[in-house]
């Protein structure tokens, strides 16, 4: 489909109720709307805004941390961090209950890095006890990563209390943050926290287009020799900034620009805390009204985040996943899909642009969806 441009102001979005891209303000999108030079004073006041902020957001600051951005999605930063601050003879444990945990193992193996891996059910939190054997024993264990929210699950895993094992034996701690930083309250030094990882696109907010990496000063001061890659060096890329104050290579001006809006629009919102509670009542409205058609959530309650929701599918004979999306977004409402590796399900994230009033209007659609493919009965339904 061509959507042709028909001029600022009069568009008509859908909801994006996905993990990112995600619902942005009409204000975000027009911040973009200018064009500015890569390396010119305007653009490095801006970068260092953004960078001094995050760290504030994360709170830390340049006593200790080093907010670096980095083009391209969540994905390359934790491929960056992955590639630039392993030793060279190092050896990663990688904490997994997901999708994205295991992504991190394809890195690992793709840049012939000695790693082990402390597995957990999708729908089970982080076996911290397990992960104190393996770092007892394994003495040539140098990092361990693990992922905030897996959104495969939209599972919260406890990840200030594996910093407290992983400091305990002395270990760099890294953090996959991408569906949580900047809509959880989280303090990076309380954290144990050596590396995090986060998006423009996620819970700031923002547009897709760079990731962001808070990282422990003094250890990225030893990684300088470390790197696997060119590119995607970690420690390069934060050399370009403290030298020049610009990104090593062509940045993403307009997503900048954009982002910097964003991060206006987090401290108009009252910040972090209020975002996060923003995002619990879209997510509790959401179960509740879900319930209602009999759908069930994949997740034991208490363990979920409230960024995005995994459901499963709905047991009506007549319920078709594929069907349902079209029907949804016919309507204006665009859901995601599963990725758990034993269930069917789909997800609805609750971060984004998006308040209470638009779950309403989901679960209204969700309902009239239902009732067409014959799955509920609207006059049972009244009657319940
Ligand atoms: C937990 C987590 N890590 C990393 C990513 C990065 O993925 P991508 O680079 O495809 O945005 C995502 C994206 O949704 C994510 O949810």
């Amino acid at each position: 489909m061509n959507h042709k441009f028909n001029g600022f102001g009069n568009w008509k979005d859908k909801i994006l109720f996905t993990p990112g891209p995600i619902t942005t303000s009409r204000s975000i999108k027009m911040a973009m709307m200018r064009d500015i030079g890569s390396r010119d004073s305007e653009l490095r006041a801006i970068v260092a805004d953004i960078r001094k902020r995050l760290l504030k957001i994360g709170g830390v600051s340049k006593n200790g941390y080093e907010a670096i951005l980095l083009q391209g999605s969540g994905t390359f930063a934790l491929e960056a961090v992955i590639a630039s601050t392993v030793p060279p003879t190092g050896k990663v444990l990688f904490v997994v209950n997901g999708v994205y945990g295991r992504r991190m193992i394809e890195m690992a193996k793709t840049l012939k890095i000695e790693y082990c891996v402390s597995e957990s059910q999708e729908n089970a939190l982080t076996n911290i006890e397990a992960v104190e054997k393996i770092l007892q024993t394994d003495k040539k264990i140098t990092n361990v990563a693990v992922v905030h929210c897996e959104t495969t699950s939209g599972i919260m895993n406890p990840v200030k209390e594996i910093g407290e094992v992983v400091k305990k034996y002395d270990k760099i701690y890294f953090v996959d943050a991408v569906t949580t930083f900047g809509a959880t309250p989280m303090n990076i030094k309380d954290f144990n926290i050596d590396y995090l990882v986060a998006d423009s696109c996620k819970c700031f907010e923002g547009l897709p287009g760079f990731s962001i990496i808070i990282a422990l000063r003094k250890e990225l001061i030893k990684t300088k020799d470390y790197k696997r890659v060119y590119t995607y060096d970690l420690f390069s890329q934060w050399q370009e900034f403290e030298a020049t104050g610009d990104f090593r290579f062509t940045p993403p001006t307009h997503i900048l620009l954009a982002f910097q809006q964003a991060l206006n629009e987090l401290e108009e919102e009252g910040g972090v805390e209020e975002r996060a509670i923003r995002y619990k009542a879209n997510a509790d409205l959401l179960i509740e009204g879900m319930h209602k058609f009999g759908f069930r959530e994949y997740l034991f309650p208490g363990l979920r985040s409230s960024v995005i929701v995994s459901f499963l599918h709905h047991d009506h004979p007549n319920f078709s996943y594929d069907k349902f999306y079209l029907l949804l977004k016919e309507r204006g409402q665009v859901i995601y899909r599963g990725s758990l590796s034993n269930y069917p399900g789909f997800r609805i994230a609750t971060m984004g642009r998006i308040f209470p009033d638009d779950i309403k209007v989901l679960i209204n659609a969700i309902e009239d969806v239902l009732i067409e493919m014959k799955v509920i009965d609207k006059n049972k339904l009244k009657n319940a």
